[in-house]
């Protein structure tokens, strides 16, 4: 490791949830790997925001659904500050419809981005993370809930919530915790984009605390969750929602 602080690598870290991770990481003395996969000057941005605050960043590109690429992103934790302590596998796309119209370009699609990605950044991070590390997986209330025209994507996040079950049992010894954090509806332009206010007024009428999540809602239970008042957290897969579910 370089000079004691701890090294955390977000991915999807340049917009929505990820984007708040990275920063709040960042802004406690966490230096950071960035990741994202084509919104090059919204990643720089993030990198800006923590540098002027003092802390420190990288912004790397890499398609998570890409095995090779995603391996990269462990190459440069290790190449710019020497080792990795912390996952944060962020990245997720969500493509709905009925299982009866799913396309097999859109199941493609979740499953590599949503789940191949999470087999090969925990199988990484088993090998790769220093002992007392921590991983967190974003996946989605979905999972609980069997949301209308949400089963592929539901089945995508929740192969990776039982990947983080057995991994937090395989690797604890080593002190390493692995979690996985579902948030409820979350304000991203992934939410809101091609969605009508009458569906998000429903689901905001629905949730006990009655307004619709914002991605440091979530960035706060990562924090918890990678800090070391987390380590007696494993192998949970955290609801976020609201209440919600
Ligand atoms: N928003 C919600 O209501 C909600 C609810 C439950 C669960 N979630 C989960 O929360 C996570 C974040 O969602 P979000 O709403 O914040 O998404 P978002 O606003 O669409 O942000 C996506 C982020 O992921 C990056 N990204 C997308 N595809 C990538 C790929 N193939 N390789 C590398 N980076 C990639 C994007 O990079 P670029 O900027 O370069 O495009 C961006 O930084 C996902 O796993 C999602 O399933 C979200």
């Amino acid at each position: 490791m370089h000079d004691g602080g701890k090294v955390a690598l977000v991915t999807g870290g340049s917009r929505g949830i990820g984007r708040a991770i990275a920063e709040r990481l960042g802004s406690q003395a966490y230096s950071v790997i960035v990741n994202y996969h084509s919104h090059d000057a919204a990643a720089k941005e993030v990198v800006g925001t923590i540098q002027a605050a003092g802390g420190r960043a990288v912004a790397v590109q890499a398609d998570v659904a890409d095995p090779a690429q995603l391996r990269g992103l462990f190459d440069a934790a290790e190449e710019h500050y020497g080792g990795l302590d912390i996952l944060v596998h962020n990245v997720g796309v969500a493509r709905f419809s009925s299982i009866g119209e799913a396309s097999d370009e859109d199941y493609e699609l979740m499953f590599a981005t949503n789940t191949t990605s999470t087999f090969v950044a925990l199988r990484e991070a088993a090998n790769r993370l220093h002992d007392g590390g921590r991983i967190v997986v974003i996946s989605s209330g979905v999972t609980v809930t069997t949301a209308l025209y949400s089963g592929v994507y539901a089945a995508s996040k929740a192969a990776g919530e039982q990947l983080v079950r057995s991994l937090a049992k395989e690797i604890g010894s080593r002190g390493i915790t692995v979690n996985a954090v579902r948030p409820g509806l979350t304000r991203t332009e992934a939410l809101t984009a091609g969605r009508d206010n009458g569906f998000l007024d429903q689901m905001v009428a629905m949730t006990p605390l009655g307004r619709l999540g914002e991605p440091a809602d979530i960035a706060d239970v990562v924090a918890f969750l990678v800090s070391e008042e987390g380590g007696w957290v494993t192998g949970q897969a955290v609801n976020a929602g609201g209440g919600l579910f």
